[in-house]
């Protein structure tokens, strides 16, 4: 029997508390915004990976894929001892590198997500007995500490979540990244392309409204944790690609004017009609720009892979 760890880094009222000084921040300001990482509570996790699975949702197949061309590459440049993966969620893909890291003593996924952890590490631990698998809550973009597993470490930050961060988020998030490296440490980043602006945003406005029932879930999350009194169905779903950022937002368009109550923050929150409420960005990135945001935090890419049609890339920093 493995060992299965389960480490809250955050006690759970500084999640409380981060997301009320979310909420207060972003409900009064103009234009209003909420931060993405607040739709992963259980039923979020549920239907982000829903649309994993969605024909219109190229990014995890695309990613995939090169996870399953290039693993035994990344696993021979980096000769991995411990893997950290940022954002794991379900873990789904992370097999393919787990598999072919030979090496491999310890895994070690971080997420907001319990429940996510929880699923993806109890399953994990019955089929590899042999490895260390040490979970962690945490918020990635918030300092962070990892246990003192075996070097060299392979830290994974797949799936394109880095699009979910501002610049200066992301500049701050791959500075710490890189401060946690040793020499022989390597980071592997999943970041989604810039390509043709039908495919993007049908790929955040699916046909089934599964992404406008995720994106309507961050305001169940807040009537259940603060309180509040959002109708979920009185917000439409909106999908736009922003061409001067490169960046897809989406965002909750009140239906009517209304007023949302936030019993906890003791808020009274007026929507005009039709006002919109930003809740994710997702930045789409060109190898250029990924390089020079490597560089920036001290990190060089050495390995840049992407999918046949040059969808998703994957890149590869060896300290
Ligand atoms: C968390 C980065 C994988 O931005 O594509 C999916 C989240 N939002 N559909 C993304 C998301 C809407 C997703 N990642």
């Amino acid at each position: 029997m493995s060992p299965f760890r389960l480490t809250r880094t955050l006690p759970e009222d500084a999640t409380d508390a981060a997301l009320r000084a979310d909420v207060l921040a972003g409900l009064t300001g103009t234009p209003k915004w909420l931060p993405p990482k607040w739709f992963y509570d259980a039923r979020g996790s549920e239907l982000f990976e829903e649309i994993t699975a969605l024909p219109e949702y190229y990014p995890t197949r695309a990613e995939r894929e090169i996870l399953v061309d290039r693993a035994h590459e990344i696993a021979a440049a980096t000769g991995a001892r411990t893997l950290v993966e940022l954002g794991s969620g379900s873990s789904e893909k992370t097999r393919f590198l787990l598999d072919a890291l030979t090496g491999l003593r310890a895994y070690v996924p971080v997420d907001v997500s319990e429940s996510a952890l929880t699923q993806a590490g109890e399953a994990l631990v019955a089929e590899r007995p042999d490895l260390q698998v040490h979970a962690l809550i945490a918020d990635f973009t918030g300092g962070l500490a990892l246990p003192g597993t075996p070097g060299p470490r392979l830290v994974a930050f797949l799936g394109g979540t880095i699009g979910n961060l501002l610049p200066g988020e992301r500049a701050a998030f791959l500075s710490a990244v890189r401060a946690l490296l040793s020499p022989g440490d390597a980071l592997l980043l999943g970041t989604d392309l810039v390509k043709d602006e039908r495919v993007l945003v049908r790929a955040y406005d699916d046909a089934a409204g599964v992404t406008a029932e995720f994106n309507k879930n961050v305001l169940s999350v807040i009537n259940r944790e603060l309180g509040a009194d959002f109708v979920p169905t009185a917000f439409d779903h909106v999908a736009l690609w922003n061409a001067e950022r490169e960046w897809i937002e989406m965002r909750l368009r009140s239906r009517t004017a209304q007023t949302v109550k936030v019993q906890a923050l003791d808020l009274a929150v007026d929507f005009t009609d039709g006002e919109e409420l930003r809740t994710e960005v997702s930045a789409k990135f060109r190898q250029e720009g990924v390089r020079a945001e490597l560089a920036a935090a001290g990190l060089e890419l050495a390995h840049w892979w992407t999918d046949a049609e040059d969808r998703f890339a994957l890149s590869l920093s060896v300290v």
